[in-house]
C-alpha cells in the first residue's frame, strides 16, 4: 500500500499511521519525525530546521525532499509506505509525483482526516501537557494552522483533481477512525 495521510496539525495522522503500519505491512514515514530526529541529533540539516519548525513555518522543500528520498530508498519502503506530513504544498505534490515515478512506486490513495479546529486545539493542548513538543505552544499552533490553511489545504484539491482523494471523519475513538481509514483503502491494500 502506498498511502498519503493528509490533515491539519493534530488531526491524528501520526497516531493512525502508527496504528495501521503493522496491519498494512508498510513503514510509517513522517517528515516531521525525520526533521525532529535531525534536530535532536544536531545535524547541519537539523540546525537549519530547528528555528523554522519552532516558528510553525515550513522547512525548505529541497531539504525535506532530500530527506524523504533517502528514507524511501531504505529496504522496508519497497513494500510501500504511509506518508505523514508530506506533501505540504503544491510544489511538494509535484516533487512527490516525480520521485515516486522515478522509483516506480506510484501513489495509490490520499486520505484526509477531517477534524474541527476546536477539537484540534484541544488535542494539541493535551499533547503539549504530556510531551512538551516545542511547536505545540498556543501561538505556534495558531501559525501552524494558518500555514496549513494557506499552503497545505490546496494539496487535497490536487489529489481530488486526479481522483486519488478520500475524506475520512477523524473524530471518534482511535479504533473507529482506523476502521474508517481501512474501509477507504483500495482493495489491494485492505488486510487479508
Ligand atoms: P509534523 O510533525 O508533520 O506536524 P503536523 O502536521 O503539524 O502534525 P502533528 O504531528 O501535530 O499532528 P498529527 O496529525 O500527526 O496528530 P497526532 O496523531 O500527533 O510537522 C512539524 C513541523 O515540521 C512543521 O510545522 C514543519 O515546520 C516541519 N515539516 C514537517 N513536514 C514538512 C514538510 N513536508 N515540508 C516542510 N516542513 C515540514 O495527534 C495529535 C494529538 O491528538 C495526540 O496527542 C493524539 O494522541 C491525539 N489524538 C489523535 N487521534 C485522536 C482521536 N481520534 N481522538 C482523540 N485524540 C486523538
Amino acid at each position: 500500500m502506498r498511502l498519503v495521510l493528509l490533515g491539519a496539525p493534530g488531526s491524528g495522522k501520526g497516531t493512525q499511521a502508527e496504528l495501521l503500519k503493522a496491519e498494512l505491512g508498510v513503514p510509517h514515514i513522517s517528515t516531521g519525525d525525520l526533521l525532529r530526529a535531525a534536530v535532536k541529533a544536531g545535524t547541519p540539516l537539523g540546525l537549519r530546521a530547528k528555528a523554522v519548525m519552532e516558528a510553525g513555518q515550513l522547512v525548505s522543500d529541497e531539504i525535506v525532499l532530500g530527506m524523504l528520498e533517502e528514507r524511501l530508498a531504505q529496504p522496508d519502503a519497497a513494500a510501500g509506505f504511509i506518508l505523514d506530513g508530506y506533501p505540504r504544498n503544491v510544489a511538494q505534490c509535484e516533487a512527490l509525483e516525480g520521485l515516486l515515478a522515478r522509483i516506480g512506486q506510484p501513489l495509490e490513495v490520499a486520505i484526509k482526516l477531517d477534524v474541527p479546529t476546536e477539537l484540534i486545539v484541544d488535542r494539541i493542548a493535551g499533547r503539549a501537557a504530556k510531551e512538551g513538543r516545542k511547536d505545540d505552544t498556543p501561538e505556534t499552533v495558531r501559525e501552524r494552522l494558518r500555514v496549513y490553511t494557506e499552503q497545505t489545504e490546496p494539496v487535497a484539491g490536487h489529489f481530488a483533481a486526479i481522483g486519488k482523494l478520500t475524506n475520512v471523519d477523524g473524530v471518534g475513538e482511535l479504533a473507529e477512525v482506523s476502521r474508517r481509514i481501512l474501509a477507504a483503502l483500495p482493495r489491494s491494500g485492505a488486510p487479508a
